[in-house]
């Protein structure tokens, strides 16, 4: 199978219809990077296939307002930090919350620091606890594919890390004490990498972002404000592991990032 019908079937969007004889077009490296409203645009529809997935997605309308988050009631302290080394050397010695006890690695993030895209999860699983770095088992592995799907580059064009830096023991939702422990660290990538747009990933990510507590269908599709910046909201890659049906949707929220980045 080729790479890009591959990143398609990840995310439920294929197989692709062709009309017979033509090349595949999305094998090309050129492609593969080729911003998404593209790609789509030069997909060919032969026979209308059956699952609504498969439809080229359209925008999702997103109001003209800003969403502006509510402030937390208590900001988190800043850190008397400068660089990146000295984050990295903080965090691994933190000793703020229990989660100290048990991790393998903390993991403060991946990617490019200067990146006009930051996108935020939740909390290391097994996987990112052993090699102290985010998404790298099997939702990192989707993560990486919808990225790719959307000519967006995971070294170069974004900046990955997560609301908590440490594996809460058997992938437990992070207790309400851990994300506060950890709320100074996040600020502070935050306010270093000034992304131009910021992605929660899941329900976990964009509550804490946003100060809220909505379902994700609601938040998914509106342009927010949070911690000074732009911030949408898209579903977990870990949810869409286990709900595939939800990739199409996935899709559009990508569709609509790389809309906001080109805005
Ligand atoms: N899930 C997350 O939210 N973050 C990771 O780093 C891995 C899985």
């Amino acid at each position: 199978m080729s790479r890009s019908a591959f990143v398609l079937q990840e995310m439920g969007l294929s197989p692709l219809w062709r009309p017979r004889g033509e090349p595949d077009i999305h094998d090309s490296p050129a492609n593969l990077a080729a911003p998404i409203a593209e790609t789509a645009a030069i997909v060919t529809v032969a026979t209308p296939p059956s699952p609504a997935a498969m439809a080229t997605p359209a925008p999702v309308e997103i109001p003209f307002e800003i969403k502006e988050a509510t402030r937390p009631a208590k900001l988190p302290d800043a850190l008397p930090i400068q660089d990146w080394d000295s984050l990295h050397a903080h965090v691994a010695a933190c000793q703020r919350c229990e989660l100290a006890k048990t991790r393998h690695n903390v993991v403060v993030g991946r990617g490019n620091p200067t990146a006009r895209l930051l996108i935020i999860g939740e909390a290391p699983g097994e996987q990112e606890d052993r090699q102290g770095l985010p998404f790298v088992g099997k939702a990192g592995q989707l993560l990486e594919n919808m990225l790719a799907a959307a000519g967006i580059h995971s070294t170069e064009d974004v900046y990955i890390c997560n609301v908590v830096k440490c594996r809460p023991p058997g992938n437990r939702n992070p207790a309400p004490a851990e994300i506060a422990s950890c709320a100074s660290y996040l600020q502070w990538q935050i306010d270093t990498i000034q992304p131009d747009l910021i992605v929660a990933l899941g329900r976990f990510a964009a509550h804490t972002l946003l100060n809220s507590q909505a379902p994700i269908s609601t938040l998914r599709k509106q342009l927010h404000h949070a911690h000074g910046r732009p911030l949408l909201v898209t579903f977990h890659p870990a949810y869409l592991l286990r709900s595939p049906g939800e990739k199409a949707k996935a899709w559009q929220d990508w569709h609509q990032v790389k809309c906001q980045l080109a805005s």
